[in-house]
C-alpha cells in the first residue's frame, strides 16, 4: 500500500528513539511532499515524492493532507457502564469531586452499575468507544480495571479488555487497578481489602495472563502511599510492572515511591512539588499529564508542564478516558488543552501524545513514530497549513481517516 502526495509527513523518527525529554521535546520532524510505503501492516518506508515508488496495490492519494503516527494513549477507564452526568450536575451547583465521592458517587457509583452489567454487554459497549477513539487517532491504548472492586467484576473488566485484545488490531495493555477505591462492603476493613486485592485477585490475573501492569489510585480518601506500595511490590512478584495514579489532588510521597520502584509511569500530577520533580529527573518513571480531567472538573490545578520539560522530563499526554472525569476519549482536544493550560507547544504535545505515549505502554518498537519497521497505525488529515494548525482548530474534525496495521 502506497499513500502519496502527503503535504507533510510527520514524526519520522530513527527507530533507535524510545522517547524524547526536555528540550528534546521541542522538535518534531517532519518529511514535506512525502509517500509512506506499507506492506504487510507494517511501515517499510519513505521518501520524498521524487523517490516515491510508481507500483503498489493498493494507492491512497493523501491529497496534500498531513500523516501523523496515530495516538498512543496510555491511559483509559474505557470499560464502564453507564454515565454519570447527574454528578456533572451536582459539580456546577457547587459540590466538589471529592464530596460526591464521599456521599457515595463517584467511582462507586460506576462499580454499582458495572457489577449489575453482563460481560457481553460491556464488550459491546466497550467496543462502540474503541472505534470512536480509533476515528479520533487513536492508534494503541492501555485500559484499566477498577469499576469491578470485587472478586467477579474486576475479573470481569479484565475479561472485558482481553475480548477487546482479540477483536482489535490496535496493540491495547490491560492494567488492574483493584485499588481504584474502597467498596462499601469493606468500609472497616480496608485490609481485608488489600488481602482480596494481593492474595486472591493478583495470582489469578497473572496466571491467566488478564493484565499487563497494576496501578493504584494513590490520593488522600482512597490508597495510601503505604498501600500503593504494597501493591506495587506484589504486582511486581508477578512481573506486573506499576503505572500508578498519584497528584491528582495531593502530593502524598507517591511520586518517590513509585520512582523508587521503577514505575513505569506516573500519572495526574496536577499537584506537583519541585522536589517531586527533581525525583523524576533522577528516576525512570514516565509523568503521564491528563489535562482533561481538571478541565472536566473545572480545577484551576492543571500539572506544571513547563517546569517538568524544563527539568528535562520526557512528559507523555493521554486521555484518561472515564466516566467520572473525561467522559472523552478525543485525544485532539486533550493536545489543545495541553497547548492551552499547560502551554506547551505543539510539538511538545504531540511528542508527548506519541512516541511518550507508546513509551508509557512499552510500545516504542511498535508505535509512536513513522518509522520503517513499526506498525503502519497512521492517521491522514484535510490539508493543514502547518502542524500547530492541529490544537489551534480545536473543535474541528481534522482527522480524515485513520489506518491501523495498515487497514481503515
Ligand atoms: O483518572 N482519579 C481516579 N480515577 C479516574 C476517575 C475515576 C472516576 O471518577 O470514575 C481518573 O480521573
Ligand atoms: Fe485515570
Amino acid at each position: 500500500m502506497l499513500i502519496h502526495h502527503i503535504h507533510t509527513l510527520v514524526q519520522t523518527l530513527p527507530a533507535e528513539t524510545g522517547l524524547v525529554r526536555g528540550a528534546g521535546m521541542q522538535t518534531l520532524p517532519v518529511l514535506h511532499d512525502a509517500y509512506l510505503l506499507i506492506e504487510g501492516g507494517r511501515i517499510v518506508a519513505f521518501g520524498p515524492m521524487a523517490e516515491c515508488p510508481a507500483r503498489a496495490d493498493v494507492q491512497i492519494d493523501a491529497k496534500g493532507g498531513m500523516v501523523f503516527p496515530c495516538w498512543c494513549d496510555s491511559h483509559t477507564h474505557l470499560v464502564f457502564a453507564g454515565s454519570r452526568e447527574t454528578e456533572f450536575v451536582d459539580r456546577i451547583r457547587g459540590l466538589s469531586y471529592e464530596e460526591i465521592a464521599r456521599r457515595g458517587g463517584g467511582i462507586l457509583n460506576s462499580a454499582r452499575r458495572l457489577r449489575e452489567t453482563p460481560e457481553e454487554v460491556l464488550v459491546e459497549q466497550a467496543w462502540q468507544r474503541l472505534e470512536e477513539v480509533r476515528g479520533m487517532g487513536a492508534g494503541a491504548i492501555e485500559i484499566k480495571s477498577g469499576y469491578g472492586l470485587s472478586e467477579d467484576s474486576e475479573l470481569k473488566m479484565l475479561r472485558v479488555i482481553r475480548r477487546l485484545k482479540e477483536m482489535s488490531p490496535m496493540p491495547i495493555k490491560a492494567t488492574f487497578l483493584g485499588a481504584h477505591a474502597l467498596p462499601a462492603e469493606y468500609r472497616d476493613n480496608r485490609e481485608g481489602y488489600m488481602q482480596l486485592l494481593i492474595e486472591r485477585l493478583l495470582p489469578q490475573i497473572a496466571g491467566e495472563g488478564l493484565a499487563d501492569y497494576v496501578d493504584a489510585f494513590c490520593e488522600k480518601n482512597f490508597f495510601s502511599v503505604e498501600e500503593t506500595s504494597r501493591i506495587i511490590d506484589a504486582g511486581a512478584r508477578y512481573g506486573l510492572k506499576a503505572k500508578i495514579h498519584t497528584n491528582q489532588f495531593n502530593s502524598m510521597g507517591g511520586i518517590e515511591a513509585c520512582v523508587l520502584r521503577g514505575a513505569v509511569s506516573v500519572d495526574h500530577l496536577e499537584v506537583l512539588t519541585d522536589e517531586e520533580i527533581a525525583c523524576l529527573a533522577a528516576g525512570h518513571t514516565i509523568p503521564t499529564l491528563l489535562p482533561s480531567a481538571p478541565f472536566f472538573l473545572n480545577d484551576e490545578h492543571y500539572p506544571p508542564a513547563r517546569r517538568m520539560l524544563d527539568a528535562g522530563l520526557p512528559v507523555a499526554l493521554a486521555t484518561d478516558y472515564n466516566p467520572g472525569t473525561t467522559p472523552s476519549g478525543r485525544m485532539p482536544f486533550v493536545i489543545s488543552l495541553a497547548c492551552i493550560k499547560l502551554r506547551m507547544l505543539p510539538e511538545e504535545a504531540i511528542n508527548a501524545a506519541t512516541i511518550n505515549g507508546a513509551a508509557a505502554m512499552e510500545l516504542s518498537a511498535d508505535c509512536g513514530s513513522i518509522t520503517p519497521g513499526k506498525l503502519a497505525n497512521v492517521f491522514i488529515t484535510r490539508p493543514m497549513p502547518s502542524v500547530a494548525y492541529l490544537p489551534y482548530a480545536f473543535g474541528s474534525h481534522v482527522i480524515e481517516r485513520v489506518l491501523v496495521k495498515g487497514e481503515g
